[in-house]
C-alpha cells in the first residue's frame, strides 16, 4: 500500500511521564515491527502541565506541537485521537471533553477514579464509529493472548479456581517520598488502583467476570516524606488482598502490593480448570505453561506435566525481529497500540473497551467497600 493511500492518524498526547514516553515509543516504532500497516500514525501534539516541558519533549521526539492546555489538542479538528497518559484524577474531565468532541480515545488504566465517574462516562452520547479503548497492556503479552485462545478453545474446561498477583517492592524503601500514586485523592485508590486494575482486568478477561469480592487493605508505613518535603500521612493502600468469585462460580485470590521485597514487576497468575491449567509470569514473558488434564496418565507420570509453550515473539503480524527473539514488557504496549490504531483505521470496535474499564472500576469499588466493612463478601455492582 502506498504511503499516500494509508489512513493518516493524528494523535494528541496528554501527559509525558512514564506512559507518555512508552506510548510515543510504540507509535514511532510500529513500522519497524509490523509489516504493511493500514495506517500511518503520528503524535502531532503533546500536552503536559508545563509548557517548557512540553516544548522540550516535542523537540526531543519530533512532535510538531507543544502546549500546556489540553483543550488546544482536544479542539483541534486535525487531531483524530486523544491519548490519555495523565494521572488518574485527570481522566474524567478529559474523557468528557474528548468524547464530546468526537475524538477516538485511548485511555490508560484505570478509566477514572470512581464508579460515579465511570457511570457518567458510559452514559455520554457517542458518535457512530468513535473508538474508545483502554490500555490494559498485559492482555497483549503473547502468552496472555495464547492463554485466552486456550480458554476459548475449551482446553481448561470449567474454570474452578485462580491465583493472581502483581507485586512490587518500592514501598519497602522507608525513605522514598510519596508520589501521586500513593495519594488516594489523585490516584483514586492505592496499589489496588495502580497494579490491581491490571490483574482484575486479566482475571475478568480469562476467568469470567468477578461478581463478588472480599478485600483487605494494608498500610505498613503510615507516614513518609510527601511531595512538598513535609511528612505525609499515608492514605492509600500499599498492599491489597482479595478473595474473588466469578460469574461462573470460580473462586480465587488476587494479591497486589508494593511491600514485597525481592520482587521487580512480578505479575503472575495460575488458572485451574476441570480439564487443564495455565500459569504465567511477566518476569518470564516468553512462556505460557499449560497442563492438559486429559493427557494419558502412566506409571512414573508418563509424559504428563506442564508444557512450556514458546510464545516468545510469535505475535500475529509481527515481521521484526524474528519470532524466535525474546519479547518483553514493551511488546505488550506495542501490541496494544497496534490493536487500537488498527481498530481506528478499520473503523471497528476495540477491546479492552471502556465497558471493560468501567467494570474493573466496579470491582475495585466493591473491594474497598468490603475492606472498610470487615472484609465481608461484597457484590460487584456494574456501574451503568
Ligand atoms: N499500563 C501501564 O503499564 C501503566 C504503567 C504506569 C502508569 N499507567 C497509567 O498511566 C497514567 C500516567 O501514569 P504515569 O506513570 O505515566 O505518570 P507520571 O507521573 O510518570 O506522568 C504523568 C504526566 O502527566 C502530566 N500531567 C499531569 N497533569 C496533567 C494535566 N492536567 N494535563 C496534562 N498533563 C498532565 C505530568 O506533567 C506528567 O508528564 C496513569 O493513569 C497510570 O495509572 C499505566
Amino acid at each position: 500500500m502506498a504511503r499516500s493511500e494509508k489512513k493518516q492518524l493524528h494523535i494528541g498526547l496528554l501527559g509525558f511521564g512514564s506512559m507518555g514516553r512508552t506510548h510515543t515509543w510504540a507509535v514511532q516504532n510500529l513500522p519497524f515491527f509490523y509489516g504493511e500497516l493500514p495506517f500511518s500514525a503520528h503524535t502531532v501534539g503533546v500536552c503536559t502541565t508545563s509548557l517548557e516541558k512540553s516544548r522540550r519533549v516535542a523537540a526531543e521526539f519530533g512532535i510538531p506541537r507543544a502546549t500546556a492546555n489540553e483543550d488546544d489538542l482536544i479542539n483541534d479538528p486535525s487531531i483524530h485521537i486523544i491519548d490519555i497518559c495523565t494521572p488518574n484524577i485527570c481522566h474524567f474531565e478529559t474523557l468528557k471533553k474528548a468524547i464530546s468532541a468526537g475524538k477516538h480515545v485511548l485511555c490508560e488504566k484505570p478509566l477514572c477514579i470512581s464508579p460515579d465517574e465511570a457511570k457518567a462516562i458510559m452514559k455520554l452520547p457517542k458518535q457512530d464509529g468513535q473508538v474508545l479503548g483502554m490500555v490494559f497492556n498485559n492482555r497483549w503479552m503473547a502468552p496472555v493472548l495464547r492463554a485466552r485462545q486456550l480458554v476459548d478453545e475449551g482446553r481448561l474446561g470449567r474454570i474452578l479456581s485462580f491465583r493472581a498477583a502483581y507485586l512490587h517492592s518500592s514501598a519497602t524503601d522507608k525513605t522514598r517520598c510519596a508520589g501521586w500514586k500513593q495519594d488516594r485523592t489523585v490516584c483514586g485508590g492505592g496499589v489496588l488502583f495502580d497494579l490491581g486494575s491490571h490483574v482484575i482486568d486479566l482475571m475478568n478477561h480469562l476467568c469470567g467476570r468477578i461478581v463478588a469480592v472480599s478485600g483487605m487493605s494494608q498500610i505498613a508505613y503510615p507516614t513518609r516524606m510527601g511531595r512538598n518535603g513535609e511528612m505525609w500521612q499515608t492514605n492509600a493502600d500499599e498492599s491489597f488482598s482479595l478473595l474473588a468469585v466469578t460469574e461462573g462460580g470460580a473462586q480465587g485470590t488476587v494479591t497486589v502490593g508494593k511491600l514485597q521485597v525481592g520482587t521487580n514487576d512480578d505479575l503472575s497468575f495460575e488458572i485451574y480448570g476441570e480439564d487443564g491449567a495455565i500459569r504465567f509470569s511477566l518476569m518470564e514473558p516468553d512462556w505460557l505453561y499449560y497442563y492438559d488434564n486429559k493427557g494419558d496418565d502412566a506409571p512414573l507420570g508418563g509424559m504428563r506435566g506442564f508444557t512450556r509453550i514458546e510464545c516468545v515473539g510469535r505475535y500475529p503480524g509481527l515481521v521484526f525481529p524474528s519470532p524466535k527473539a525474546p519479547a518483553g514488557w514493551l511488546y505488550g504496549h506495542l501490541a496494544s497500540m497496534h490493536g487500537f490504531l488498527s481498530a481506528v483505521a478499520e473503523e471497528r470496535d476495540f477491546s479492552p473497551s471502556f465497558a471493560d474499564g468501567a467494570y474493573v472500576q466496579a470491582v475495585m469499588d466493591a473491594a474497598y467497600r468490603s475492606s472498610e466493612n470487615g472484609c465481608v463478601l461484597t457484590e460487584v455492582k456494574p456501574c451503568w
